[in-house]
């Protein structure tokens, strides 16, 4: 044990209190620095924090020292570093260590201390704090050594603490933010009127234990609208899972959602089922239309008892889940036609929210474009910022009805990694059933050929010629004979030519 005067014990009591009810690691150094230097009657000092390779190091709070002493200090960090002892000198000028270094004579340092920062159970310095004093006041002391020293343990830990707790901080503001991002409303891609009425439909109903029945068709949307009610309803902080009752055969879905016994059926285990998992969350259903009748009796029970029991169990857990169940299909008419259990399909859609498909909002394809674009550009370190007007128009006038959302994001996502250019995103860069369908070549190609994609006679081609100028200027005739470059007389004669009305 270190044999410290009372006033030093004292102090470094006072410290040891006062620095561990600091939280923020800057603070926390600077309190660390300031402590030790008022507390020696030092004049100037530095901490410096390695990495866990020690192979870089970081000045992370000084006072008082000029760039050349810090230099000159790193010298002396880095042996301390290395060694793991404290390094001590009186008089740096008589001190046979750097009789070598030319910079000593000018720097004017009488006497410094570098004590390591060790964290004990490690043995690691996690860096040094280093102490001094220049010429004309006295030498530091084994009895300053000392202090130091066992103040460095102190700090060391506070250091430790305190930057695992940043990590976690900022680690925990980070996962916040990305959930945030991902599931948030702002975070779900809709101006259309159609996708703010589905907002609002999905708001109201955010914080009640309902179920909700998702329609719309693939690709379109249902699950994201899914995570968006769970992950801003008064569940989120309950787990959301999500199952494809289309994608298991019978027995496992059963096994899956309910959960199993050991040996119930071949390869049985003991495992708890997706409703235990999801208990106090939100169980998301996609395809619900593949359940069988008696899964969907099944499910029909679930959601009156609030229970379930496991495959081949005889106990029942209660289980409190919000269901989310989606389909692409018409349940309706699948209740009709006797495909789908009545009393199930009216427990089940006590909400129902339609997501339209894509090509019913238009206007949303610009931003989820953008949207999916700054996704995959960050993704895939690329500098594309965005699409030239007729990349654009080709996205906004597809009309996306095999995948909806998923395939635009698909078509970015692809455009993204083959794109020619650094920047914008062309037509050219966009796949060939984009292109064909642009609207300058749909137009284009629409005025050479007829109803059979028969070329034109040249009569035929000018009539729809003319047309196609007018209907762009809403009838202007003026403005029609400017663009063809005829006289207005002459597209007057045109027009009574081919009949078309005044
Ligand atoms: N409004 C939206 N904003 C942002 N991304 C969306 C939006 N709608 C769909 N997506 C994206 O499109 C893809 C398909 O959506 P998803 O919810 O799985 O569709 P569905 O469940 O209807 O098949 C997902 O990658 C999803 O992130
Ligand atoms: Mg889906």
């Amino acid at each position: 044990m270190i044999d410290l005067p009372h006033d030093r014990l004292m102090a470094l009591f006072e410290i040891s209190h006062r620095i561990n009810r600091i939280s923020d690691l800057q603070t926390l150094l600077n309190e660390i620095l300031h402590s030790a230097i008022s507390n020696i009657g030092a004049e100037r000092g530095l901490i410096i924090l390695t990495d866990e390779e020690r192979e870089s190091f970081h000045t992370v709070a000084s006072q008082s020292l000029e760039d050349e002493d810090i230099t000159f200090s790193k010298s002396i960090v880095q042996a301390t570093l290395e060694s793991g002892q404290t390094s001590l000198s009186q008089d740096i000028k008589s001190d046979v260590r750097f009789k070598d270094t030319d910079s000593v004579q000018e720097l004017h340092i009488l006497s410094f201390i570098c004590v390591p920062l060790i964290i004990p159970e490690t043995n690691r310095p996690l860096g040094t704090l280093y102490v001094d004093q220049r010429a004309g006041v006295k030498a530091f002391t084994q009895e300053d050594v000392a202090f130091l020293e066992a103040f460095a343990n102190l700090a060391a830990i506070a250091i430790k603490n305190t930057s695992t707790m940043e990590r976690i901080m900022n680690e925990n503001i980070r996962l916040y933010r990305e959930v945030e991002k991902k599931y948030e409303f702002p975070g779900v891609i809709g101006q259309s009127e159609l996708m703010q009425k589905v907002f609002r439909e999905a708001k109201q109903i955010m914080d009640d234990d309902c179920t909700v029945l998702l329609t719309g068709e693939s690709g379109s949307g249902k699950e994201v609208i899914a995570k968006a009610i769970h992950y801003n309803g008064n569940r989120k902080a309950k787990p959301f899972l999500a199952i494809n009752c289309g994608a298991l055969p019978e027995t496992l879905l059963e096994a899956e959602l309910f959960g199993s016994v050991r040996g119930a059926f071949t390869g049985a285990l003991d495992k708890q089922g997706l409703f235990q998992a999801a208990h106090g969350g939100t169980l998301f259903l996609d395809e619900i239309h593949h359940t069988s009748e008696v899964m969907q009796i099944k499910l029909l029970r679930v959601l009156q008892d609030k229970e379930i029991r496991r495959v081949g169990g005889t106990k029942s857990t209660k289980v409190d889940v919000r269901l989310i169940c989606a389909t692409n299909e018409d349940l309706q008419k699948a209740v009709q036609d006797k495909r789908f259990r009545q009393d199930f399909y009216y427990r089940m859609n006590v909400v129902t929210i339609n997501i339209p498909p894509l090509r019913e909002r238009h206007e949303d394809i610009p931003l989820l474009a953008q949207y999916f674009l700054e996704k995959y550009a960050n993704e895939k370190k690329k500098s594309i910022r965005g699409f030239d007007r007729k990349a654009l128009g080709a996205l906004v006038k597809y009309d996306w009805s095999e995948n909806n959302v998923r395939e635009l994001e698909n078509e970015i996502e692809h455009a993204v990694i083959f794109a020619k250019d650094s920047e914008t995103i062309k037509l050219n860069d966009l796949s060939d059933k984009l292109k064909s369908s642009a609207p300058y070549t749909r137009e284009a190609a629409d005025l050479l050929t007829d109803e059979e994609g028969q070329p034109l006679t040249y009569d035929k081609f000018e009539k729809k010629y003319i047309q196609s100028v007018l209907s762009r200027v809403n009838g202007n005739k003026a403005k029609a004979a400017k663009i063809m470059g005829i006289p207005r007389s002459t597209l007057r004669g045109k027009l009574r030519k081919f009949g078309l009305g005044q």
